[in-house]
């Protein structure tokens, strides 16, 4: 226990009127559907146990898929789908492969699970290079997009990795897929090492509820069944199963949010570039930038000063210069790039 190094999550700080870019939550509201369902979820029935498995999610996102319900595992968002799939998939005798720059909850698990583990670095422009993956490994976990970069993987390139992986769990994070990737869940029916997992806290607006899902070969589900059984009966109580079952169901606001997202981020991108920024392309609800002439954690701080908190990873050295920026609302992000302009002009 002394030696873990456990996960250090963004901060959510106590104060009121920040303008807050730093953990990749969604600036618009979950659907009204969904505060619809649980204010009717508040009744008597919370004296009862929930349903163990969540069937009535499972079926919802099943659906949304196309997939069979046996296909489908949920848990108390997806760091705790993420856990059980390390513990229950990702144990072997050779070392399971992730990117040198990626979420940083991953090498967290292999330390808890007692993993070993190598890193592949991504490629001088931050991409991950499915050929460093094509070698004899315990196993493939990254997200896509991947975190904290933003940068996106095509679906053809996981095929190739998957087609060179046939013996491996391969894991694709789909925590921000969709902010403009497609997903690998329409791989899994042809091949069954492969496991997708995604979350409701982003596109779906519901970091406060917990619930994240994966989706793959049934096999690969039982073995994740057991763990949780063996852990915790009821990761998701009868507030989250309805709250999510009712976003999974509400296509038309998800669409409407997202495309928002989108749209703000392509604006975002185009002012920061104009000021200096190197971006790097991004598929999610945030992007990753750098100025040529300016310190990472001075910005950082500067922005902090004008109650504009962003997330800045002090490590790996070759992302230190770089700020992780959520996108916010238009509002938001225009409050921002004013800051930025101001404070690159000042120094120059
Ligand atoms: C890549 C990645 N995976 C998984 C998660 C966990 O999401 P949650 O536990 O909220 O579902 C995050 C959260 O930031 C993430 O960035």
């Amino acid at each position: 226990m002394h030696e873990l190094t456990p996960y250090v999550p963004g901060e959510q700080p106590k104060l009121n009127n920040l303008v807050k870019l730093n953990t990749n939550e969604n600036p618009y509201g979950p659907s009204p559907k969904v505060l619809e369902a649980l204010r009717a979820q508040t009744n008597d029935e919370l004296r009862l146990y929930p349903d163990p498995n969540s069937d009535k999610l499972r079926q919802a996102i099943a659906d949304y898929y196309g997939v069979a319900i046996n296909q489908v595992f949920v848990g108390n968002g997806s760091d705790e789908v993420l856990a059980h799939v390390f513990q229950a998939l990702l144990k072997q005798d050779a070392p399971l492969l992730f990117p040198d720059v990626t979420y940083s909850f991953y090498p967290v698990y292999c330390g808890l699970y007692g993993i070993s583990y190598e890193t592949i670095p991504l490629t001088d422009s931050f991409e991950i290079s499915v050929d460093d993956y094509c070698r004899p490994n315990g196993g493939i976990i990254f997200p896509n997009p991947n975190a904290p970069t933003g940068r996106l993987l095509a679906l053809s390139e996981i095929e190739r990795l998957l087609k060179a992986n046939p013996n491996s769990v391969v894991v694709i994070d789909e925590a921000y897929i969709d902010f403009g990737g497609e997903s690998a869940i329409a791989l899994v029916d042809k091949y069954p090492q492969l496991l997708v997992t995604h979350t409701l806290s982003k596109a779906r607006s519901l970091a406060g509820l917990r619930v994240g899902y994966a989706v793959g070969h049934s096999d690969l589900i039982e073995a994740l069944h057991r763990i949780k059984d063996s852990f915790n009966s009821y990761p998701l109580d009868r507030f989250a199963i309805t709250g999510a079952t009712a976003a999974v169901e509400d296509k038309a606001y998800f669409e409407e949010t997202r495309a928002k997202v989108i749209n703000t981020r392509e604006h975002l991108i185009a002012e920061l570039r104009a000021i200096g920024f190197e971006v790097l392309p991004s598929g999610a609800n945030f992007i990753f930038a750098r100025h040529p002439h300016h310190e990472g954690a001075e910005l950082a701080a500067r922005l902090r000063e004008r109650s504009i908190i962003i997330r800045h990873f002090k490590k790996p050295a070759r992302i230190a210069q770089f700020l992780r920026i959520t996108i916010g609302t238009e509002e938001q992000c225009g409050l921002l790039a004013s800051a930025l302009r101001e404070i690159v002009a000042e120094a120059a």
